[in-house]
């Protein structure tokens, strides 16, 4: 962890300075996007004039992420949106200088598009059946930096393609490690049945369920395995990344159950004492800086606290980087389901202390059953 951050704070600095240089939109040399583009090392060259141009991004683009459109038609619009998005990624880089934005492989959607396809909470705070609120526990002699990464309770990063089933990822890998805690063994688990067999629905709203690829929520994910009897496996109940099949559940086949659930308060000591007690937790987040995120630690001076989207916390540092006005700040840890090609490997790191983008505002804990 500490050998990685003093290349992020040395970034964060390069950015800091080259952000000044963007002003009004044009391209500089020394601006994240190209900065990104040639860390990547496809060979171009940090100051040739050709990276001047959005043209020349949209071509590596293309390639990097292997994207190809029906029509001239579609390619022209696609072309405008990626513009937009590097516009975009420089007004975040100026909003939040401790990260990097810059091109992913949404640049090409609009943010609506991005949010649709690749989100996927049902926004709505109150609590199934069986929630309780979980117990205060005591902050005093928690650790300064933990990661359960470290510990044997995460797996991969998983990847939930083009549909808004992020709930399903974050209630996996929540059961995935407190499963690892209760029985010693790490199994994948499956999102798959949750997209097609959960359709659990808020007790006192019943049009807000979980559905598929159009979103759900992790506490009624939860309450479905509860009652379901638990999750199969990842390898028997495969991910398609569709909610079009039928619901294939097979009982028998059960790895991992859901002995109870909890919604932890707000406070950012008991989301930490919770956390390295009880294994990862299910959060939920604004996702906005997600779509150019590179790189960092995200700390944006203004994020939306309305959640889109489930995330998995899986541990925290105490100072993770220092640019010029934030000083050591300490951070979030959170796997997301984007692939590894997206963020830090697939993490995001998000500064700790203010309920940036909504983080603390609603973090569930599960425990499994051992056995
Ligand atoms: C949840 O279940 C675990 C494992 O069975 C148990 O140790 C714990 O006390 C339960 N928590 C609550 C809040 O009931």
């Amino acid at each position: 962890m500490a050998s990685r951050f003093p290349l992020l704070f040395l970034s964060s600095l390069l950015v800091v300075a080259s952000c000044w240089c963007v002003e009004g939109g044009t391209l500089d040399s020394n601006d994240p996007l190209i900065r990104q583009v040639v860390d990547h090392g496809d060979g171009a060259i940090a100051g040739d004039n050709e990276l001047l141009n959005a043209d020349h991004h949209f071509s590596i683009f293309k390639s990097k992420f292997s994207k190809s459109y029906a029509s001239q038609e579609e390619h022209d619009h696609r072309f405008s949106v990626f513009k937009a998005n590097l516009r975009r990624a420089i007004r975040h880089q100026k909003l939040d200088p401790s990260a990097v934005h810059g091109v992913t492989q949404f640049s090409d959607l609009t943010p609506r598009e991005f949010r649709n396809r690749f989100l996927g909470i049902n926004r709505r705070l109150r609590l199934p059946s069986d929630a309780r609120e979980a117990p205060v526990l005591p902050t005093n002699d928690l650790p300064k930096d933990f990661d359960w990464r470290d510990h044997g309770a995460v797996t991969a990063v998983k990847n939930q393609g083009s549909c808004g089933s992020c709930w399903s990822f974050s209630t996996t890998g929540a059961l995935e490690g407190a499963n690892y805690l209760a029985t010693g063994k790490l199994v994948s688990l499956s999102e798959q049945q949750l997209v097609e067999c959960d359709h659990e629905c808020d007790p006192e709203d019943k049009n807000s369920c979980d559905s598929g690829c159009n979103g759900g929520l992790m506490n009624s994910a939860f309450e479905y395995t509860l009652k379901a009897g638990g999750l199969m496996r990842e390898e028997d109940y495969p991910y398609t990344g569709t909610d079009r099949g039928t619901c294939k559940f097979d009982k028998s086949k059960v790895v991992a159950k859901v002995a109870n659930f909890s919604v932890v308060s707000l406070d950012e000591d008991q989301i930490a004492a919770n956390l390295v007690k009880n294994g990862p937790l299910a959060v939920a987040i604004n996702a906005v800086f997600m779509q150019t995120y590179v790189g960092g630690v995200s700390c944006p001076y203004i994020c939306s606290k309305r959640l889109d989207h489930g995330v998995l916390l899986v541990g925290y540092g105490e100072a993770g980087y220092a640019p010029i006005r934030l000083k050591e700040k300490p951070y979030w840890i959170i796997k997301n389901s984007w692939g590894e090609n997206w963020g830090e490997n697939g993490y995001y790191n998000i500064c700790r202390g203010r309920n940036i983008c909504g983080v603390d505002s609603m973090v569930s804990t599960v425990a499994a059953v051992s056995s």
